[in-house]
């Protein structure tokens, strides 16, 4: 996830700016990049990779007196992460640093014919799009506002020009923006983080707001009214603030998920179908199976994504663990699409794989949420999943974007192959929904965590569910082993009568994942033979179910979709609550790391 920062005053610009991207790393970045405007001269300076890069390139810089500058950290979404791609982006005399994706930008670019466009970026047609506007209409606010107008997606936006060079422009629609001031001097940033030790006290913009901002004064507009701004003292904690509030990285990762799941769709979803400019029918051509590898969470995703795209699309699909598959002497065929899935983009079993099937000959798709990382290098074609860094080791908005692009991957091969109009519209109306679904309740969460103290001992957890709640359940049981180190089991609902039911007494928890809208009476029937076998039930459920020891209530239960990405975060949830009551370090569980780069 991008992050900006802006400064207005005459202390050390540069020092402001690079010790607020340094604030920003927790967002995770791979290139970033400074212009400041001062003297009525503009200097841009970018790097790739560490911040210490970008240091290392402004050494000789000196801005002490009076400027503006704005900074960014960046992470790729459209186009390599490479100096041209990093931000600021600039036109003739405007720069401009953007957090968010234009989902428009190709529409824009066809208009602007007349520009030489540098960058692969979407952020790029901002700055251009700004001053064909001022050429128009010869005034700065006029011109930004009639760009903001004009984008379609989700940004945090800060523009300087040198057509006023004392102001700093600003909008923001669905990425964060914070304003901050001390006394005359005016900050901006993504987060709190790189406002503590500066800004005295700040204002949340709203999405819809934007404005401009000059020394000693910040006007804010929403649509074309101004708004009364709502400064508040600002936190004093860094950690706290980096950590958005929330008590770990991986709790504020869960609450995140509704917002990152909308950047995973932008530009994909389109009125009644999927587009990926990331895929072509020539890609795709002669593919009549796929098999999917991956480790852990992605791997459980993956599985998810099998069942998928064989009820949706059609197609035959084989999704395997990259540890087993390595070694057993795969059978790989030409016409086989081979998909890796991976949040980090450097697990070894999972790149060998994928080594695997490109010495073989097979076409190769990625699906990570790390550009330029080792798999995507790789891979012929990658999907970004757009979650932003994920720093709790148990992975969670990262399953549950990598999911969001299995679904809209099933759906896209639905369309190749000509699958009923209807079908598709119905999935992409619950899709649309999804946000909504993963929002975290709060009356839930209070509810998960008081009921989180029941099932701290016994001798363990079997999670069930059937058919896609399957793959859920083995995440389900990977969570909770994983930050409560609890023995925990996925298992098919079905198949607990075939051997494990034998370990059924009242110290067994089940956990039962039973939605309405798939397999309802089959996996209640299930439940209740471990019930009548006096097994403790947990039933995640929209349907009250009468013999379940403790209920957690689903409220989106218009398509087994939407009650998977809520049961997915009532799971992620009740781990947490868990590990938390038994006193372990959530984002750092033992013996874990976040990338598993051995065999
Ligand atoms: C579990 C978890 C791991 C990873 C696995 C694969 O919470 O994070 O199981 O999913 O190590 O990692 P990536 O997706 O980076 O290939």
């Amino acid at each position: 996830m991008c992050g900006i920062v802006g400064y207005i005053g005459s202390k050390d610009i540069k020092k402001i700016l690079l010790e607020g991207l340094k604030e920003l790393e927790y967002r995770g970045y791979d290139s970033a990049g400074i212009a400041i405007l001062q003297n009525n001269e503009l200097k841009i300076y970018k790097a790739v990779g560490k911040l210490e890069n970008l240091i290392n390139k402004t050494k000789d810089l000196k801005t002490e007196g009076f400027g503006i500058g704005i900074g960014h950290t960046r992470w790729a979404t459209h186009g390599k992460p490479t100096e041209l791609n990093a931000h600021p982006h600039m036109g003739e005399y405007s720069y401009v640093v953007h957090n968010g994706i234009i989902e428009n930008f190709k529409e824009i670019k066809k208009e602007l014919n007349d520009v030489r466009f540098i960058s692969q970026t979407d952020t790029e047609v901002i700055v251009h799009l700004f001053e064909k506007y001022l050429q128009d209409l010869n005034d700065p606010l006029k011109a930004f506002k009639a760009t903001i107008d004009r984008l379609q997606g989700a940004y945090a936006i800060l523009l300087i020009t040198k057509a006023d060079p004392s102001k700093i422009f600003f909008a923001k629609k669905g990425s964060p923006l914070i304003v901050g001031r001390d006394g005359e001097e005016i900050y901006f940033a993504s987060s709190d983080a790189p406002l503590i030790g500066h800004a005295k006290e700040v204002h949340y913009l709203d999405d819809g707001e934007w404005g401009y901002a000059q020394l000693g004064e910040v006007v804010v507009y929403h649509g074309d009214r101004a708004i009364d701004l709502d400064f508040k003292p600002l936190t004093l904690n860094k950690e706290l603030a980096q950590k958005g509030g929330y008590r770990f990285f991986m709790e504020k990762e869960i609450y995140e998920q509704s917002d990152v799941i909308t950047e995973t769709m932008m530009g994909r979803i389109k009125d009644e179908e999927i587009e990926f400019e990331e895929l072509d029918q020539e890609f795709l051509h002669g593919i009549h199976s796929i098999k999917i590898c991956a480790c852990g969470t992605s791997y459980h995703a993956g599985l998810s994504g099998s069942y998928l795209i064989e009820k949706l699309a059609r197609i035959p699909v084989m999704c395997e663990i990259a540890s087993e598959f390595r070694y057993k002497e795969p059978i790989l065929q030409k016409e086989t699409l081979f998909v890796v899935i991976s949040q980090s983009g450097e697990t070894a079993d999972t790149l060998e794989a994928l080594k695997m099937a490109k010495d073989a000959g097979l076409k190769t798709l990625a699906i990570c949420n790390v550009d330029n990382s080792s798999i995507v290098r790789l891979a012929d074609r990658t999907i970004l999943t757009r979650a932003g860094i994920e720093k709790g080791v148990a992975s969670t908005k990262a399953f549950t974007t990598q999911l969001m692009v299995l679904w809209m991957l099933a759906l896209y091969l639905a369309q190749q192959k000509g699958i009923d109009p209807k079908k598709i519209s119905r999935e992409l109306e619950a899709m649309r929904k999804t946000p909504q679904a993963l929002k975290v309740d709060p009356d839930l969460h209070e509810r998960i965590r008081r009921l989180s103290k029941r099932y701290l001992h016994g001798h363990g957890f079997f999670f069930i569910g059937r058919d896609i709640f399957y793959p859920l359940a083995l995440e389900g049981a990977l969570k909770l082993k994983e930050i409560s180190y609890l023995h925990a089991e996925g298992y098919p609902a079905g198949e607990m009568k075939h051997g494990p039911i034998a370990l059924a007494d009242p110290e067994l928890f089940t956990i039962a994942l039973m939605p309405k809208n798939l397999l309802y009476e089959k996996t209640k029937s299930n439940v209740e033979e471990l019930s009548a076998r006096d097994s403790t039930i947990c039933a995640i459920s929209p349907v009250a179910f009468e013999l379940a020891d403790d209920f957690i209530k689903v409220q989106n239960a218009d398509h087994y979709m939407l009650e998977y990405y809520e049961m997915a975060v009532a799971l992620q949830i009740l781990a947490m609550e868990i590990a938390i009551r038994l006193g372990n370090d959530v984002d750092m569980p033992r013996n874990l790391a976040k990338s598993v780069t051995v065999e």
